[in-house]
């Protein structure tokens, strides 16, 4: 059952070229695959429990270590029982964020607080900010050849700060950097499906520019297979992908934000870092990194994972009448969340 549910979860991580599932077709034996640590920062939170269940999962991770301020032994014990591969360690609270962090080669950030109904995203901003900032500065300490997967929001800022806080440590390096923008991946796949009527196991759409309202840029001209929406239908896809964050808060109506279908997402992007660290060729998925696509210094678009992290940060392609204004009208606020984000990690 495990090994099916994985299966099906990696097949439809379909950026990624069909001569990446070789790893998984050699089975789950642990002496096949090299020691991997993976440290869930935020792990007993809404989005970090089904993250460490997926990544329990994953036969790519040997070690997997939860972090979070409270709750992780109860997740990490509960967690530990399924009969995988990795060993799981809970640690909590600062005094264990050393040990948790020490000899990771992934780190995936889901800590923070998540959006209330009303609530924007920028709401979000000092407490998150603050939070990423402090996490930043140990893994600069304690692991700083590690990648580091963000998802805590305002992904726009959070990945800046990053940038920072490891820039004053010393130990930046672009290419292990990466906002996790593959939920909005995950939805444009979904919601062309639908519209489409296509099966979405086959369908791939590149997402770009940035992670929250109209800088989620869904590129439906390059979506395969083609199909001839309308230009309304394109729209209105569009349109959901950019809310799609605010759809969930919304249905969840004060109980949490998107948790289940971020894990997901999460684990396919965590999933391929590990596959790239791991030599797989041709791993691509859509992320937010440092970037020279645009005139700005940060901005999702495909990326090449290989052993070093990004090899390669892919252009945009060739892009409809639609979206060349949807670029435009996306770069001020995207240029404004980045600077407010370098400006925080260089003010506090
Ligand atoms: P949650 O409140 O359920 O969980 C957050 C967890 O972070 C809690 O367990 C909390 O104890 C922990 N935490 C707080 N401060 C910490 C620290 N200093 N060190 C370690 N852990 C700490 O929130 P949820 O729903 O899991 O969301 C987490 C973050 O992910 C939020 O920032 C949210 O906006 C973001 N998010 C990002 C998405 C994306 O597409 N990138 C999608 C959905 C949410």
């Amino acid at each position: 059952m495990k090994a099916v549910i994985l299966r099906s979860l990696l097949r439809r991580s379909s950026t990624v070229a069909p001569s990446s599932s070789y790893l998984l077709r050699r089975g789950f034996s642990s002496e096949s695959e090299p020691e991997r640590k993976v440290a869930i920062l935020g792990a007993a939170g809404g989005i970090g429990q089904p993250l460490s269940l997926l990544m329990k999962l994953n036969p790519l991770v040997s070690k997997l270590a939860l972090y979070d301020i409270a709750g992780t032994p109860g997740v990490a014990a509960d967690v530990s029982h399924i009969n995988s591969r990795s060993e799981v360690t809970g640690y909590m609270g600062d005094d264990q964020l050393k040990q948790a962090l020490e000899g990771s080669d992934v780190v995936i950030i889901p800590a923070g607080v998540p959006r209330k109904p009303g609530m924007a995203r920028d709401d979000l901003f000092n407490i998150n900010a603050g939070i990423v900032k402090s996490l930043c500065t140990a893994i600069g300490k304690y692991c700083p050849n590690a990648l580091v997967t963000m998802i805590s929001n305002p992904v726009n800022s959070t990945v800046p700060i990053a940038a920072e806080v490891l820039k004053g440590l010393g130990v930046y390096d672009e290419k292990k950097l990466l906002g996790v923008t593959t939920l909005d991946v995950v939805r444009a796949k979904t919601f062309y499906a639908g519209k489409a009527k296509v099966n979405v196991a086959g369908v791939n759409v590149p997402v770009v520019g940035g992670h929250a309202g109209i800088t989620i840029l869904p590129l439906f001209s390059q979506a395969t297979p083609k199909a001839n929406l309308s230009d309304e239908d394109i729209k209105a896809l569009t349109k959901r992908t950019q809310d799609g964050g605010t759809e969930v808060v919304e249905a969840k109506a004060g109980k949490g934000s998107a948790t289940l279908s971020m894990a997901y997402a999460g684990a396919i992007f965590a999933d391929a870092c590990l596959k790239g660290l791991s030599g797989v060729p041709d791993v691509v998925e859509c992320s937010f990194v440092q970037s020279t696509v645009t005139e700005l210094p940060f901005f999702a678009s495909k990326v090449r994972l290989g052993k070093n992290g990004v090899e390669e940060v892919l252009g945009l392609g060739p892009l409809s009448d639609f979206e060349q204004q949807g670029l435009e009208a996306l770069k001020p606020e995207l240029k404004s969340s980045i600077e407010k984000g370098i400006k925080f990690a260089q003010q506090s």
